[in-house]
């Protein structure tokens, strides 16, 4: 059987997640889910990034130490992802031990490689990035993703030949669809034309990390040590077969503000470890709040355990793969949410559910033929998702769902099973029926990925004798002094 091996970053653990760690998590929740409901096996790891000189700074400044404020922060993450019923198969930490042996054997693989030199770097240090800037990369003297300045260091430590692999690197991106979507692909192309330089993996004034072989007084960089765990989830070095089954990644999904280090440096020390390459990166745009990044650092986040204890996870789930084009930006607003809630999930997917088990419960259901008259949409809608999940158009594989969900309910109305009954035509009314409930059991399967709770329930309610509940999405009063 194929084996799809999937990954989230993993976030740092400074802060507790919010809306935009969800957003990440859920899109990949979601294939998932859809790549297993296709017989694939699948395994999808997600984690928390706990090293670094900006999470020791943070732990120090709230007075505890570092472990104990990792500790907490993974835990909430953790617990989120129970609360968005994300169903991940590891979920790795960059402190745990097997983890650094991970991260040591990578480090080994580059130094035989010759790949590693001693050097000095003198310049911009962004901490929340955790990354280097050439003075040409700032946007007025700040970091370009925080609009913060940056510090300025210069140290001597271990760098490593990116430079070596400009060719490379080249032919992968361009040659390959390793980097999607296209204009991110393109983004990459450009930076790698501009001529990529040397970068250097190991911090002398960072002790918060996985120490360097041999140089006591150093830790190896945080994006490098970050980037291991994609190994380390599935078992390198130690658990040979287990790293076989899954390695090379199928997809590595990612904000695109990190594409710097997942397509240029991940596939360069890749190829410096010779180990194989990744088949896919997909950076996806991001979450804004009037038009601004959500970020801690700006101060807009939006708490997604509230979310769910509103509305749902469900409804979480589904406003954040809908509402914008998977891969572009898009503006988060309640009014939003509540509008697409209470429109296509409370009026669309609940309603039918409601409606065909109302139905159902009331006439019966014929058991022996049913018209196929929603056999083609139907088909349809499934190779439509399919196509959209290949694409990772996740938009369009909820839409796929959504406008079934018009299919069914258009059915209904034209074969009018009421007005069937009021005439007396029992026979009629059961097939009807009968082809909706079936109608109904394909949109809870087109729905699995995405709203897996509510798709579960309706499957169940409409498995044998149709069984009437409570609304699904009962719909949410606008009220709106509360829609700013
Ligand atoms: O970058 N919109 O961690 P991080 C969409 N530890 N996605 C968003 C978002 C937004 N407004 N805000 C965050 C790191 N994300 C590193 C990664 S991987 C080896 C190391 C999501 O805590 C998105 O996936 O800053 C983004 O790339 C990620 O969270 C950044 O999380
Ligand atoms: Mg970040």
């Amino acid at each position: 059987m194929e084996a799809f091996y999937l990954t989230t970053p993993i976030y740092y653990a400074n802060d507790l997640p919010h809306i935009g760690h969800a957003y990440t998590t859920i899109a990949a929740d979601s294939i998932a889910r859809y790549q297993r409901q296709q017989g694939r096996e699948v395994f999808l790891l997600t984690g928390t990034d706990e090293h670094g000189v900006n999470i020791e700074r943070i732990a120090a400044r709230n007075g505890g130490s570092a472990t104990d404020h990792v500790d907490r922060i993974a835990n909430s993450f953790k617990q989120l992802w129970q609360q968005l019923d994300i169903g991940y198969d590891r979920f790795i930490r960059t402190t745990e031990p097997a983890h650094h042996r991970a991260a040591l054997a990578l480090w080994q693989r580059l130094q035989d490689s010759d790949d590693l030199y001693r050097g000095t770097y003198t310049g911009a240090y962004c901490a929340k990035c955790e990354a280097y800037y050439q003075p040409d990369e700032l946007v007025d003297g700040a970091c370009p993703v925080h609009a913060s300045p940056c510090d300025v260091v210069s140290e001597e430590n271990w760098f490593f030949r990116l430079s070596h692999y400009q060719d490379a690197l080249e032919r992968l991106v361009r040659d390959t669809p390793f980097v999607q979507p296209e204009s991110r692909r393109n983004e990459v192309l450009a930076v790698i034309r501009q001529g990529l330089r040397d970068f250097s993996v190991s911090r002398r004034n960072v002790r918060w990390g996985v120490p360097v072989p041999d140089s006591s007084d150093e830790v190896i960089y945080v994006w490098v040590d970050a980037l291991a765990n994609y190994l380390t989830g599935v078992g390198y070095p130690g658990d040979g077969a287990c790293f076989e089954r899954w390695w090379p990644a199928q997809l590595h999904l990612v904000g695109k503000e990190i594409i710097r280090f997942h397509c240029l440096y991940w596939p360069a020390l890749l190829l410096s470890a010779g180990l194989p390459l990744p088949k896919q990166v997909f950076a996806h745009g991001w979450l804004t709040k009037d038009g601004q990044k959500i970020s801690k650092s700006t101060g807009n986040t939006i708490n997604p355990f509230a979310l769910v204890d509103e509305f749902g996870s469900d409804a979480v789930r589904y406003y954040l793969l809908r509402n914008v084009a998977f891969g572009q930006d898009g503006d988060f607003t309640r009014r939003g949410f509540v509008d697409r809630y209470n429109a296509e999930l409370a009026n669309g997917f609940g309603n039918l559910v409601q409606r065909v088990t109302s139905l159902a419960s009331r006439y019966g259901v014929c058991r022996s033929e049913t018209d196929g008259a929603l056999s083609d949409a139907a088909a349809s809608a499934h190779s439509r998702q399919a196509r959209a999940f290949g694409d990772l158009a996740l938009h369009e594989a909820v839409a796929a769902a959504d406008d079934f969900v018009r299919d069914v309910n258009r059915y209904l109305q034209v074969a009018s099973p009421w007005d069937l009954a009021r005439n007396g035509q029992v026979q009629q009314v059961q097939a009807v029926l009968a082809e909706a409930v079936k109608g109904a059991r394909v949109a809870a399967e087109l729905y699995a990925p995405i709203i897996p709770r509510a798709a579960a329930e309706a499957s169940r309610r409409l498995a044998d004798g149709p069984e009437v509940g409570e609304p699904l999405f009962p719909r949410v009063r606008v009220d709106n002094s509360l829609l700013v």
